[in-house]
């Protein structure tokens, strides 16, 4: 089972629930391998391990292992009673060639020897495959998957394969989801990584994730190098494992966030490393062989550790997408991969948050492919649709983010029909949503030059009914249509908010408050996104507006969301597909009937795929005093 928590694009913090314990996601599986442990398992959970990888084929073929295996458990065997996950044998396969044991034994046995997560036999899809046999080994490996029928207390991992083809990716990520299958590793990619084409694991891993399904774990199969760990988790990958901690040890190098160094060529530790302040350089490199590769596997786990912990943090804030794209630049080849990220713009921008809880950095040219520059773009190219000679451009020096606009400016808008736009890059931003994100939280090395972005909230929150006696259009009122014209994508937002609405707006920064009409409140716009909460009478308006924005719940769920309590995944019974994580939902019981308004945690499209946790924070109810 799996539960998310917060999210910032594809990425994710999420529970993991397996039959030993809860893993909190992104994270890794360490690799043990039960023949030779560089490490003690108490060692890597003092780093914050909380689950590991084993290897069943070895363990199988070890005599002395499967006894203790099949006597004690797996668990006794390895000393470690948190999830553990074991593969299958294919990985050998793919180095060694042929493995003895079939598909439905190797997963009888991980599941006797008592794995949480067990692998099935896949067919490992080697770069260099052709098409055809890429294709062959997808539908094999899918044959294999329906092969198991019983999967009695362990997880099912079911690996998604098709070599660096997109469309057997997409396709596999679908067959691999239906059925048994409870957790999603991402096979065949070791190559891939081993040879730096992070270009073309952007590919594999974007066309997986969009047809996997989303309330099963997706992981990469050896992708444990802190390198591309935060571009795997921006594209959805929620686990790794890796066995690189070691293997770099014993090649006496030392893992940092940006790649790997030797250890002959360092003079410091990093502050952070485990070693740091036990060793110096010099003396780490004068330890005797054994003991130095136990030594640095330790450092290299904690470089992992500390990367997924930063990564983490990022999805908190919100900045992951900021940090992958500084850290390309540390390599070529990140660089290359972030630039095929970019040419999916349009393929994220459904998952990309409303507004993010910190400003967007817009650095160049590159900016104007994230999802959220996207969504404005499109806006704005349908803003502009049909309204030819009545487009207006601001001299730029006319305004900025958190300047009011001079009363000349005010009295020539309500008097005149033109459109006024920001000419923003090559953007026109229609100037109401100057206060709504992305466009009023750029912090941008262009027009916006020197502003700070999300400038503090205002406490002047006395306002006033606009004056509208002196006729023409009302600004304040224009601002609030367009702002829901683009929250929502209302064609004709007057049908929501009609002439006779009344909008409030701050007397000091001229930002609009609330919406309403005949003395009802129908919305406020949020000062530090520009967007619109609504009220519950806002969202009864709405509800004869479009029929978009909804979701459906159980009676069950409905008796409880009338009283303003939040909506759980497992109740929901339908969604609009088109929900953007972050907006506003409007609640319905099984007949239809609006009962409360709240926030979606989720895209629209996601969600009907959990079944435990919250999907929208409802604000009001129905039936709520
Ligand atoms: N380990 C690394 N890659 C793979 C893969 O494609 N399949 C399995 N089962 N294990 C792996």
């Amino acid at each position: 089972m799996f539960e998310p928590l917060s999210r910032d694009g594809l990425a994710k913090t999420a529970f993991f629930y397996t039959p030993h314990g809860k893993i909190s996601t992104p994270n890794i599986l360490p690799v043990i391998n039960p023949n030779l442990a560089t490490m003690s398992v108490s060692e890597m959970k003092r780093l914050g391990m909380e689950g590991l990888i084993t290897n069943s084929y070895i363990i199988r073929r070890t005599d002395k292992l499967r006894e203790k295996a099949e006597s004690s458990g797996l668990h006794r065997l390895i000393g470690f009673d948190g999830p553990i996950m074991t593969d299958s044998g294919t990985f050998q396969s793919h180095v060694y060639s042929e493995i003895e044991y079939d598909n439905i034994s190797t997963f009888e046995f991980q599941k006797k020897i008592g794995s949480d997560i067990s692998t099935i036999v896949d067919i490992f899809t080697e770069p260099n495959f052709s098409w055809k046999q890429a294709k062959e080994a997808v539908l094999e490996t899918k044959r294999r998957l329906d092969e198991i029928t019983d999967a009695g207390k362990t997880i099912v991992a079911g690996p998604i394969q098709g070599s660096v083809y997109p469309d057997l990716r997409r396709m596999s990520a679908e067959l691999m989801s239906t059925g048994i299958s409870g957790y999603l590793p991402v096979g065949g990619v070791v190559p891939l990584l081993e040879n730096y084409r992070y270009d073309a694991l952007v590919d594999v891993i974007i066309n997986s994730r969009l047809y996997a399904h989303p309330g099963k774990p997706l992981h990469l199969f050896g992708g444990g190098h802190p390198m591309f760990m935060g571009m795997s988790v921006l594209l959805g990958i929620d686990m790794f494992d890796s066995a690189s901690y070691v293997k770099y040890a014993r090649d006496d190098r030392v893992l940092m966030s940006d790649g790997s160094r030797d250890l002959s060529k360092i003079s410091l530790l990093p502050w952070w490393s485990p070693l740091y302040g036990k060793f110096t350089v010099k003396e780490l490199s004068d330890l005797p062989k054994e003991e130095r590769i136990h030594e640095l596997s330790i450092h290299n786990l904690g470089a992992i550790f500390n990367e997924l912990n930063e990564i983490r943090e990022r999805i908190h804030e919100q900045t992951l997408w900021q940090y992958v794209e500084g850290r390309s630049r540390s390599h070529p080849a990140l660089y290359r991969a972030f630039r095929r990220i970019l040419e999916y713009g349009d393929v994220l921008e459904p998952y990309e948050d409303l507004s993010k809880k910190s400003p967007f950095f817009f650095f160049d040219e590159l900016s104007r492919n994230h999802p959220a520059i996207i969504r404005l773009r499109k806006f704005s190219d349908m803003a502009v649709r049909n309204l030819e000679n009545q487009m207006k451009f601001l001299d730029q020096g006319d305004w900025h983010p958190g300047r009011q606009h001079s009363p000349e400016f005010l009295q020539s808008y309500s008097i005149s029909d033109n459109a006024y736009f920001h000419r923003w890059h090559d953007i026109p931003v229609p100037v109401e949503l100057e206060e709504t994100f992305p466009v009023e939280q750029l912090v941008t090395t262009g027009v916006f030059e020197g502003q700070s972005a999300g400038e503090s909230e205002e406490n002047d929150d006395a306002s006033d009914p606009v004056d509208r006696s002196t006729g023409g259009r009302d600004p304040y009122l224009e601002k609030a249509r367009m702002i829901f014209r683009y929250q929502f994508g209302v064609e004709d937002p007057s049908d929501m908010f009609p002439d006779q609405c009344q909008v409030t707006h701050s007397r000091k920064t001229g930002r609009i408050r609330g919406v309403f009409l005949d003395g009802t409140l129908l919305g406020t716009v949020r000062a530090h996104d520009g967007f619109f909460t609504l009220s519950i009478n806002g969202a009864e308006r709405m509800m004869n507006i479009t029929d978009r924005h909804r979701i459906s719940v159980t009676e069950e769920s409905a008796e409880f969301n009338r009283k303003g309590l939040n909506v759980f995944f497992k109740f929901i019974t339908s969604a609009d597909p088109g929900i953007i994580p972050g907006n506003e939902v409007l609640v319905t019981d099984p007949s239809g009937e609006l009962i409360a308004v709240g926030r979606a945690n989720v895209p629209g499209r996601e969600m009907r795929s959990y079944s435990r946790g919250v999907a929208v924070r409802v604000r009001a109810g129905k039936d709520a005093s």
